[in-house]
């Protein structure tokens, strides 16, 4: 308790961000200094250290699997805390920062279900969501007191308990003016808008980011991903497929709305890959035509839910969609004349910035600040997280 009363003293702190994706490509570790007062954020240092192959296997088998072993679970909840602890650990070495004045650590974890859609069970209606990398292993291995467990705080309150990151979008990148949108490409993607004034904002994800190129890769080119967009770049979009399958229910769902695995993982792959087969695509357009669908399901989500309420004047790209070069000429085309680049323009590192984002979200929770936002989940704004101490 006495580490969580001397951060409330500092005017600066330091706090390490632990973040993985739907993705699963590995643990995105940073440290960062944030300022009381303004709540600005100095990136200190930043590394992802990618999970072993068979580790990365039995998460996606874990997370897809419709009745996964109970003891793999619980298993893998542990291994997972020693994993994220490492991560926070190896992120200091050889730097000149030692964990013994790293204030806080803010772990998202690993999501291994995401349910946001109300269901009946038991005489109740519940939204659930699931993330492991066990917390009291993370505090316990650091000695640094840790907050992790953001989403189910948000589901207790109504609401969908994703996404969590556009408040940090917005202390990150706000106040210059612009009527702006942060578009993070990850396994899933979310977008995050606000107004000219800042008087409105609204995020939801807008459906699949790279989770479906990352199947098709690998069953049809044995690459993790399509480096740098360079196979969607090469090939052509069959319209037949890609019209088929943007009549998916989630598309033309109204926000508060939020996605995973339940939706556009592998049963959802597996589909599109059989028609693509079906329809006799060739593997590079079956990839063009994947990446299509995520940029149509952002363009649609625009035309639709954004548009209408917002003047967007720039678009900023982060997660690691943005490396995928077809999906930044496609996106520049179809939103022209509004400028799309990188987060990077703002000095922010896109493969850091969810990492980060949970770094703050653990901060605000200590500071007893919501970092939830009502018009990105549907759920009234509350302390979110759950606190270990070492
Ligand atoms: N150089 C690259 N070119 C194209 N895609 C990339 C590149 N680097 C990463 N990606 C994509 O980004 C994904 C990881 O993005 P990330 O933001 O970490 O997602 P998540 O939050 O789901 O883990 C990878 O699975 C891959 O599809
Ligand atoms: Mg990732």
């Amino acid at each position: 308790m006495r580490q969580i009363l001397n951060i409330l003293k500092e005017p600066k702190v330091r706090v390490i961000g632990l973040m993985s994706g739907t993705s699963a490509d590995g643990i995105d570790a940073v440290l960062v200094e944030i300022n009381k007062k303004n709540l600005k954020v100095k990136e200190l240092l930043f590394r992802t250290f990618p999970y072993p192959e068979k580790l990365k296997q039995k998460i996606l088998q874990v997370s897809s699997a419709s009745n996964p072993n109970l003891d793999e679970v619980c298993h893998l909840n542990f291994v997972l805390g020693e994993y994220f602890s490492a991560a926070a650990l190896k992120l200091l070495k050889g730097s000149k920062y030692k964990i013994g004045n790293v204030d806080l650590i803010g772990s998202h974890g690993q999501t291994i279900r995401h349910l946001p859609k109300p269901t009946k069970s038991f005489g109740k209606k519940i939204r659930a969501t699931f993330q492991i990398a066990e917390p009291s292993i993370i505090a316990k291995r650091t000695k640094v007191a840790t907050v992790a467990d953001f989403r189910p705080a948000d589901i207790a309150v109504g609401g969908e308990g994703a996404p969590l990151v556009p408040y940090p979008h917005f202390l990150l990148f706000g106040g210059d003016k612009k009527g702006t949108a942060i578009l993070n490409i990850g396994g899933i993607a979310n977008i995050t808008v606000w107004s000219k004034n800042s008087s409105q904002i609204m995020a939801f994800d807008t459906g699949p980011g790279n989770m479906l190129l990352d199947f098709l890769m690998k069953k049809l080119f044995q690459k993790d991903l399509d480096r740098n967009g360079r196979i969607a770049l090469s090939g052509e979009i069959n319209l037949v497929l890609l019209k088929w399958f943007l009549k998916h229910p989630y598309f033309s769902k109204r926000p508060p709305k939020s996605s995973g695995r339940a939706e556009f993982g592998e049963k959802f792959a597996r589909k599109f890959l059989s028609q693509a087969q079906k329809l006799k695509v060739n593997q590079t357009d079956i990839i063009t035509t994947a990446g299509e669908l995520t940029v149509q399901a952002v363009f649609l989500a625009y035309l639709k839910f954004i548009q209408p309420k917002f003047k967007v004047e720039k678009f900023l790209l982060t997660g690691g969609g943005e490396k995928n070069l077809y999906f930044k000429k496609r996106l520049k085309e179809m939103l022209k004349p509004t400028e799309v680049e990188s987060v990077n323009i703002k000095g922010s590192n896109p493969d850091s910035l969810e990492a980060v984002s949970f770094a703050i979200l653990g901060y605000l929770t200590i500071l007893g600040r919501p970092g939830n936002l009502a018009s990105a989940t549907g759920g009234k704004p509350t302390l979110l997280g759950k606190i270990c101490l070492p």
